[in-house]
């Protein structure tokens, strides 16, 4: 009966969004639509593909896969460089702390993350150590909120998906938390996130006794 919390990294640990958002930014400049910090919300749990295609609705251009591809990876070339400056100081407050009462109970710590980028995020957020298993994009077919991604980590830490907690600031997330059948935390707002089984607004915010209450 292990029992397992997976968390999602952008959003819940570390606040990348300004980042993706100059990235997403600069390219959307270049081609002419007009994206704005209102839009970049929409993206939080969006895949990088699924994302440009959210931009590029917001204009009548029509592009081919591979074109498509280039500017993905123009995007991300671009976000890499932005991601170098991330240090343990850009961790949420209470993330350690939280983590490491987690640790002590004999709780596995998963990583449930969207991004490609996400071991590169943690290991310069010095929390590398911290995951029993990751589940990021390169490990899975489907997208949030498709469940494929929680139950991918809650395999992987050896738990059933029963016995496991899932931690998610996006919308697509929580549904994702809810298909696989675990239970929903929340970082955010509230009306947002309601079909999570409880909302914070801040991980500080969130202590382990609550999480084991659940
Ligand atoms: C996270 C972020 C999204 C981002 C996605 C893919 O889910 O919340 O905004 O688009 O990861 O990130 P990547 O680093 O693979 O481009
Ligand atoms: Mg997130």
């Amino acid at each position: 009966n292990q029992r397992g919390i997976i968390f999602d990294l952008d959003g819940v640990l570390t606040d990348t969004a300004h980042l993706h958002f100059v990235a997403w930014q600069t390219l959307a400049k270049k081609l002419n639509i007009e994206f704005t910090i209102k839009n970049n919300e929409e993206l939080k749990g969006i895949d990088r593909m699924n994302s440009l295609q959210y931009i590029l609705n917001l204009s009548d251009i029509k592009m081919n896969l591979e074109d498509k591809h280039k500017l993905c990876e123009e995007k991300n070339s671009h976000y890499l460089e932005l991601i170098k400056t991330i240090s343990s100081k850009d961790l949420f407050n209470g993330s350690t702390a939280l983590l490491t009462d987690i640790k002590a109970q004999g709780i596995k710590i998963g990583l449930a993350s969207a991004s490609k980028n996400a071991r590169l995020v943690i290991k310069n957020l010095g929390i590398s150590d911290v995951f029993d298993y990751i589940a990021d994009a390169h490990n899975i077919k489907n997208s949030k909120p498709d469940p494929e991604i929680f139950l991918k980590a809650a395999e992987g830490l050896g738990c059933d998906p029963k016995n496991c907690i899932g931690i998610e600031d996006a919308k697509a997330g929580v549904s994702a938390i809810k298909s696989a059948n675990m239970k929903a935390i929340g970082i955010g707002c509230s009306n947002e996130l309601s079909q999570a089984d409880m909302v914070y607004k801040h991980l500080k915010n969130l202590k382990l006794e609550s999480i084991l209450a659940l």
